[in-house]
């Protein structure tokens, strides 16, 4: 089966307030979206990567990720996002070539998910599941409130988990949910879930983590330092 990874990287980045949008952003040698289109074009069985990239980027994307493209000898198409997340979603994903029947969703503000957790969300997809969202264990107690502020419930931690992307799908699955539950979800499995199709959470990765903040910046200096020694088109 060949697989699609779908890149997101047109949101501006307002909660980052950085002067470029926020997959633009650079961490030691690389932006963001290098990052994160170098660990999906190590994916095994992908046949071609598709970046969502804000409008007035697409030339500063292509530069980013051609010689990234050349180098694995994978396709990068690169193509203007729209004003949702789930638009940018549904803009990229006809993009991709036929035989891709697994789509993987992957925000470029992750970027430091590593090519493995690619791997295993794409190994559970293939394994028959229609939808695959790697997800970690909650660490806090969760309360549910009303708007006044009381407590209305507090779900048992051990049944909760915080999901990240990629996340992946049979590409019809994708395509159904998308278009007949609306484009302002910030988790594509949630509307799969709407479609009342089965939705299978797997282990996720600590370095899945999403750049929100400023805070997370820091964080993530971090982790472009712990891959300097492999970090290159040639990083598996
Ligand atoms: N994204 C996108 N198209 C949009 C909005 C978001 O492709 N219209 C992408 C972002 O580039 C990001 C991912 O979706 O990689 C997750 O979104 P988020 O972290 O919220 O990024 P931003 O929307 O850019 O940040 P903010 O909400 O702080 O403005
Ligand atoms: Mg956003």
């Amino acid at each position: 089966m060949a697989i699609g990874v779908l890149v997101l990287a047109a949101g501006s980045g307002s909660r980052l307030g950085a002067a470029v949008p926020k997959a633009f952003v650079r961490v030691g040698d690389s932006s963001l979206l290098g990052y994160a289109v170098r660990s999906a074009l190590a994916t095994r069985e992908v046949a071609c990567v598709v970046v969502a990239a804000p409008a007035g980027w697409l030339d500063a994307a292509i530069d980013e990720t051609e010689p990234l493209s050349r180098a694995h000898g994978i396709p990068v198409q690169v193509v203007p996002g729209g004003a949702e997340r789930g638009d940018s979603v549904l803009a990229a994903v006809r993009w991709l070539p036929q035989e891709c029947d697994i789509v993987l969703v992957h925000d470029a503000a992750r970027a430091f998910a590593p090519p493995e957790l690619f791997d295993r969300v794409a190994a559970a997809v293939t394994a028959a599941h229609p939808a695959v969202v790697p997800g970690e264990p909650v660490i806090d107690t969760i309360k549910v409130v009303d708007e006044a502020g009381i407590v209305v419930a507090t779900p048992e931690r051990s049944a909760l988990r915080v999901v990240q992307t990629p996340q992946g799908f049979r590409r019809d699955v994708l395509l159904r949910a998308h278009h007949e539950h609306g484009s302002l979800a910030s988790d594509d499995a949630g509307l799969v879930e709407r479609l009342g199709l089965p939705v299978l959470v797997i282990p996720g990765d600590g370095r899945a983590l999403k750049v929100t903040t400023p805070d997370d910046l820091d964080r993530a200096h971090r982790l472009a330092q712990a891959l300097a020694p492999d970090v290159g088109p040639e990083r598996r």
